[in-house]
């Protein structure tokens, strides 16, 4: 696996794959990789002829007292992991190559940027837009993969890609849990022993709306708020407990079919969200 810090380096070597006409395949992360992630560098590789990761803890999607600071860096066990996952060129640049001085080109995705998770972190995807927008106009890939934990994410890059034509296919690959249901994530590194015990009410949490909607319950108000209080009961801070649309994440009707639980809560100062994305009959 190749290692670049450089934009021109990068680009030199995606120009040479290109005049061999081979597709690549872009996993875009912030470090401290597990299962999950290597799950998108799996799928990449069955995707396309080279698979291209980064690795960039992005301060633009961070706000103000979250944890940038104290995000986990774990650079020469990433490398080794990529390594033998198959990965073909890792990016990992400086801040100041993603941003340098002057750079002032916001993007705000308008519809989803400021409901669920955007209404707790002001700001969070329109840093995400930005990097990914930019880290696709660096790569230049064919395929673009990115975990449906983070649903929201998934559907703001969706619609980024779609209104700013840029020429990438987007594949969301399904969240990779650990044996009591817990969806892997770089923060549940965060949990002390008692709050791991914890965090698998959230999946819990998911399924029993999930058996209720489809069991013929049409009250998700009253159904939502219900588990929040079950959540918040047991040590849980919630955000929020929704169910959506899949196709545009506005809370969902009773004549809605294609359904997602998103549910995002903190435990002691570690914040997890999650969801289910399912199809009612
Ligand atoms: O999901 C992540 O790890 C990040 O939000 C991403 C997509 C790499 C952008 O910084």
């Amino acid at each position: 696996m190749q290692t670049f810090t450089s934009i021109a380096e990068l680009r030199r070597q995606i120009a040479e794959w290109r005049r061999q006409d081979l597709r690549i395949a872009f996993v875009p992360t912030m470090g401290n990789l597990h299962a999950g992630h290597l799950h998108l560098v799996h799928e990449a590789r069955r995707q396309a002829d080279k698979v291209v990761a980064s690795i960039f803890v992005n301060p633009t999607q961070f706000g103000p007292g979250e944890d940038f600071e104290r995000y986990p860096r774990t650079e020469q066990q990433d490398r080794a992991m990529l390594s033998d996952a198959g990965c073909d060129a890792l990016f990992l640049p400086a801040v100041q190559e993603i941003y340098p001085q002057g750079a002032a080109t916001q993007i705000t995705v308008g519809n989803l940027n400021n409901i669920l998770c955007g209404a707790h972190r002001p700001g969070h995807f329109d840093g995400v837009a930005l990097v990914v927008c930019k880290l696709l106009n660096m790569v230049q890939p064919d395929r673009l993969l990115l975990g449906e934990k983070d649903f929201q994410q998934l559907a703001v890059i969706r619609q980024m890609v779609a209104d700013l034509n840029i020429p990438v296919q987007i594949c969301g690959v399904p969240t990779v849990r650990d044996a009591d249901g817990l969806a892997l994530s770089s923060r549940n590194g965060y949990l002390t022993v008692r709050q791991r015990q914890l965090a698998p009410l959230l999946y819990q949490v998911l399924r029993d709306v999930q058996e209720a909607v489809i069991g013929g319950r049409g009250d998700y108000r009253q159904l939502s708020e219900q588990q929040q209080s079950r959540l918040n009961e047991a040590g849980f801070a919630v955000d929020y407990v929704q169910i959506c649309r899949q196709n545009d994440l506005q809370a969902a009707e009773v004549g809605d079919h294609e359904l997602v639980i998103l549910v995002a809560a903190r435990l002691g100062a570690t914040r997890l969200i999650d969801n289910l994305a399912f199809r009612k009959p």
